[in-house]
């Protein structure tokens, strides 16, 4: 059970702000979505949190552990699902979500059943021997989705995961992040999807960088 912080974030680059002290926190059990229009600094506040991405200003906490000392088991225990994937196109849709656990040096057997079961859970069982090259974008989310919760991360951080989705796919994939924050992992969407925002404890939304009071939950 964990909870991440990021305290008075700023961000900026080419002499324009991107973010704006930003603060942020997401707790076990808790649903966080980060709103705001295309360019608002979503995308950048996520790879902050998740310690892909270095922040001007400001800190970012697991735990109270600044993102500097991080353990690689700390690092492992937060699933990130990217707005551009990240998938490797020439490995197979189960190698990929295999990939994360086998860097967290996973028993094989138990990479092999929690990579079954996460695509199973984004409706993908049939594709796990596909290379992801051979996919469609949806599917390709899903895979990415499924390599972000394989292995039960105790923090979620996905950035649009259901922003190529039909409406059946977006239902389940908001199902399936509601289910991993009741069973005791902190998750945190960044996504202008009212579907998502509507199944999140808390909306925080951004304008130009800066936190917008007052965003109701729909
Ligand atoms: N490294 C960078 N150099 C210059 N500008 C950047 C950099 N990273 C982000 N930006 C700018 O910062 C702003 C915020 O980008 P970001 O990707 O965080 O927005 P977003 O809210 O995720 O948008 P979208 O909804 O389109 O995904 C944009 O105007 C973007 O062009
Ligand atoms: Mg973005």
């Amino acid at each position: 059970m964990s909870v991440l912080r990021a305290r008075n974030i700023a961000y900026r680059r080419g002499g324009r702000t991107i973010l704006d002290r930003v603060t942020v926190e997401v707790g076990p059990g808790q649903m966080l979505a980060v709103s705001g229009p295309s360019g608002s600094g979503k995308t950048s506040l996520l790879l902050i949190a998740a310690g892909l991405m270095p922040a001007d200003e400001g800190e970012v906490l697991l735990d109270g552990v600044p993102v500097a000392e991080w353990s690689s088991q700390a690092r492992a225990s937060i699933g990130v699902i990217l707005q551009t994937y990240g998938l490797m196109p020439f490995l197979t849709a189960e190698e990929n979500v295999a990939l994360p656990m086998q860097a967290r040096r996973m028993p094989r057997a138990a990479i092999e059943e929690a990579a079954s079961t996460a695509l199973e859970e984004v409706g993908l069982a049939g594709t796990r021997h596909r290379l992801v090259s051979e996919l469609s974008g949806g599917q390709k989310q899903r895979v990415a989705l499924a390599r972000a919760i394989a292995g039960e991360p105790e923090v979620i951080i996905a950035d649009e995961p259901t922003s190529e989705l039909d409406p059946e796919n977006r239902d389940r994939v908001i199902k399936l992040l509601v289910a991993k924050a009741s069973a005791g992992s902190a998750v945190a969407v960044a996504s202008h999807d009212r579907h998502v925002t509507a199944a999140c404890h808390r909306v925080i939304r951004l304008v130009h960088g800066h936190v917008v009071p007052g965003e109701p939950r729909r």
